[in-house]
């Protein structure tokens, strides 16, 4: 059988790619669909969606800012087929993640055994290039993600977006080395998280690049500090390749900020995030409710 992942089937790769990079790359504009009432898609809206999603594996759907709440979310979500939720650090017991920039609690002052603060996603600053949940198990990976606006920063929250495909591409062109490198089951490791004395997560060790159900699936962090990548020349040679690829910029790189009523749905591409500042109200202070899936949208 084909198999375009398959270093040795270059034939397959080729062809894949070809059809891939026969696309435009992403705008905003063509990766939009509005939808009437988020809670439930019409049969057309959900099409729109997916072919979308099946183009990029990232689509912009566009709703009334009043329609973004977690409840509508989540049924957008199953009406997608996205059933199985990710339970992370902050999610409450829907699965569902305030993303917003947290104030500095005294410690124990949280629900949870660690504060927002301290973590990059729950404060205004930058985060680098990722996939969610690289730090989850191998076997626990998160495969797709929501992510809504329902208000967004006074300036700034603005983010990019690359199909992990595209990356593949870029690295596998340059050499088959990196993608090896990269597919190693012991590629990227993530130390134990400690929160005062606590485990809040266990170490994870895995590969960057992984094959599920025959898709491509990608496990990455820029992050320089807590993580351990293996020590070997083309490890380091294919860490490389992808951080140029950052700080160049892809052709196929969206570039959005989601305003009010806007909300990706994708297959867990990469994504990074300007830092942002919020107003003095309410109504200015960024706001985005996150849900994370162990499977892909079909
Ligand atoms: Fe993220």
């Amino acid at each position: 059988m084909p198999n375009a992942f398959d270093l040795s089937d270059d034939r397959a790769y080729r062809s894949w790619r070809a059809r891939k990079l026969d696309q435009d790359p992403p705008l905003s504009e063509q990766l939009a669909v509005e939808i009437r009432r988020l809670s439930e898609p019409s049969q057309a809206e959900r099409a729109a969606l997916r072919e979308r999603v099946a183009a990029y594996n990232v689509a912009l759907v566009r709703v009334r800012p009043e329609d973004v709440t977690p409840e509508a979310i989540l049924a957008l979500g199953r009406a997608l087929g996205l059933t199985r939720t990710d339970d992370n650090l902050f999610a409450d017991d829907r699965a569902v993640s305030r993303i917003a920039a947290a104030p500095q609690l005294p410690r124990g002052r949280e629900p949870a055994p660690a504060n927002r603060a301290d973590f990059i996603p729950y404060t205004n600053k930058p985060l680098r290039w990722h996939t969610d949940g690289y730090y989850n198990a191998p076997e626990d990976q998160v495969l797709a993600w929501t992510l809504f606006c329902a208000r967004p920063a006074r300036e700034g929250g603005v983010n990019s977006l690359l199909d992990p495909e595209v990356a593949y591409i870029r690295l596998r062109d340059a050499t088959d080395s990196h993608i090896a490198a990269l597919a190693h089951p012991e590629a990227l490791r993530i130390p134990p998280n400690w929160q005062h004395g606590r485990l809040i997560r266990p170490d994870s060790v895995g590969p960057v690049f992984s094959i599920r159900d025959g898709y491509l699936h990608m496990r990455y962090s820029a992050r320089a500090r807590n993580v351990i990548w293996r020590s070997s020349a083309e490890t380091t040679a294919a860490r490389d390749a992808l951080t140029q690829l950052f700080s160049v910029g892809d052709a196929f790189t969206l570039t959005h900020r989601l305003a009010a009523g806007e909300g990706f749905i994708t297959n867990n591409v990469l994504h990074s995030r300007t830092g942002f500042s919020d107003g003095d109200t309410v109504a200015s202070q960024r706001l985005l409710y996150r849900v994370r899936y162990r499977e892909r949208i079909r």
